[in-house]
């Protein structure tokens, strides 16, 4: 067995300077926590990769990584560092990928800015990654690229690498065929094809997978038959692998003193109150603006929990520099302010809300003091906050709302699944949320930590590298014969 590399636009930490000194914290989102849990598990020691490379783009000067590096000491996991010219990185970033793919991918047409430049950059920086990578490259490698900003990537490096083990992994929705085509002819054949030069891709849902499929048929004439390609005189599969989160991790967080620490506190804080918790990264495809509606709808219509509810909102900073994320902040402190002056009293403030990376104990102490997690976006890959609260539960108790148009309401099924733009029926949920009989709150809690359980974010690497290795054996096969 050879080397495992795992290449992604992120490393797993960021670096956050305190006057001299320079920290590293974790960065956010879902990729990095699935495959940095997958990581730090026995599991990836016992696989038998001789060793573990991260790939990304260092968000810090060249000039400081020997101290970086220093810090990264201990770990078991090696990481190569991109350094890119500042300006390319912004076109790259907060241009094509953040300005272009993620509101497209995430069906918010209005709020793609197509620009030539932006594509020139994007390009030139996955042009970038192939360049770091292919000299460090050794014959038993196994790279497994991940998500929209490297969607280009898999094919440099197939042009270079005939023979690499190239898996990609996509942890956003791939749009219906029907939005992906307004993109410009040129982009939208370049990304199927790059995405194309992997062996194995892989999607959250079956209909992520299928959305894909349609547009290489309809965009490079390439037929599938039960996932599988034929392209260029090479096997391909794209299939589903709905990813999960450390489910042993969050289960036991409840354990831990600083977890009960905090906890204490949330609970003597918001004493004979019920709360609704949710956490997400600044994002308009989150539906913060929605839920903010719905929770005024509730407190206008259900009267009753008039002070006997908080709302505890924490916005994970995220993309600050992108306009479409600065206005829909001010928009959403501006609604936070107007509920909290129309309704609060002496003595209650309905919504407690956050701007602030939580470290990982007090978001556990959270998770296990919600009555209910409200998590309404409206569009999503996946979203891991949801399995992260089933996990929390740990005496089952608690309910979760979650929005049918996120990826994890295909598996959260006894979760109260909601339309995040229907304000009443929100408001609905929340209000059956707070009187569930503890029974049905268990019996739902017990289901969903049961599939959760099975299934955690070990498995799903597992599975990955499984069929990925499996690819491989059958392109060996069809050469033999
Ligand atoms: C989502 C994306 C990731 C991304 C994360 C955080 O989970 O799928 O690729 O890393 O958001 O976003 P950021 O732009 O801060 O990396």
């Amino acid at each position: 067995m050879g080397r495992l590399i795992i290449i992604s636009n992120r490393l797993p930490f960021s670096i956050d300077h305190e006057g001299d000194q320079l920290n590293l914290r974790q960065s956010s989102g879902g990729l990095v926590s699935a495959i940095k849990s997958y990581f730090e598990s026995d599991s990836s020691k016992n696989r038998g990769f001789t060793e573990k490379l991260w790939l990304g783009v260092a968000d810090f000067p060249q000039n400081e990584w020997s101290v970086v590096e220093e810090k990264l000491s201990g770990r078991d996991f090696q990481i190569v560092p991109l350094f890119l010219n500042k300006l390319l990185y912004k076109d790259y970033y907060n241009g094509f990928s953040n300005s272009v793919l993620w509101p497209l991918f995430h069906y918010f047409p209005n709020l793609v800015e197509s620009n030539v430049h932006y594509f020139d950059a994007y390009v030139k920086v996955n042009r970038a990654f192939a360049d770091k990578l292919i000299p460090l490259l050794q014959p038993d490698d196994t790279i497994w690229i991940h998500d929209y900003q490297l969607l280009m990537l898999p094919e440099l490096i197939r042009a270079e690498k005939a023979d690499a083990t190239i898996g990609f992994f996509l942890h956003i929705p791939f749009p219906s065929y029907e939005l992906f085509r307004t993109l410009p002819a040129e982009w939208k054949t370049s990304l199927v094809k790059g995405v194309l030069g992997s062996d194995l891709i892989g999607f959250h849902t079956h209909d992520y997978a299928q959305h894909f499929l349609q547009s290489a048929k309809m965009i490079l004439g390439v037929d599938s038959s039960f996932h599988s390609m034929q392209y260029q005189d090479r096997l391909i599969k794209a299939d589903l692998f709905p990813i999960s989160i450390d489910y042993k991790k969050f289960n036991k967080a409840c354990n831990d003193p600083e977890t009960k620490q905090y906890y204490n506190e949330i609970k003597k804080n918001f004493e004979g109150k019920k709360i609704i918790f949710s956490v997400d990264r600044l994002d308009y495809t989150k539906g913060l603006m929605d839920r903010l509606n719905a929770f005024e709808h509730f407190l206008d219509n259900y009267p009753e929990w008039r002070e006997k509810v908080v709302f505890i909102l924490n916005i994970v900073p995220s993309r600050d520099d992108i306009q479409a994320y600065t206005e829909r902040k001010q928009q959403i402190e501006q609604k936070i302010g107007t509920i909290n002056g129309k309704v609060s009293t002496i003595t209650w403030q309905p919504i407690i809300y956050r701007y602030t990376h939580l470290p990982f104990n007090e978001l556990a102490a959270l998770y296990k003091a919600a009555d209910v997690a409200l998590i309404t976006p409206l569009r999503d890959g996946m979203n891991l906050v949801a399995k992260e609260y089933v996990a929390s539960c740990s005496g089952r108790k608690g309910v979760l709302i979650l929005s049918e148009l996120a990826g994890a309401a295909n598996e959260l099924n006894e979760a109260l699944l909601v339309n995040p733009t229907d304000t009443i029926e929100v408001s609905k949920a929340i209000n059956r949320a707070l009187t569930m009989p503890e029974e049905e709150q268990e019996h739902r809690m017990f289901l969903m930590q049961q599939r959760l359980s099975d299934y955690d974010v070990i498995k799903w690497v597992s599975d990955f590298l499984d069929q990925l290795a499996n690819v491989k054996q059958e392109q060996l096969k069809q050469q033999v014969k």
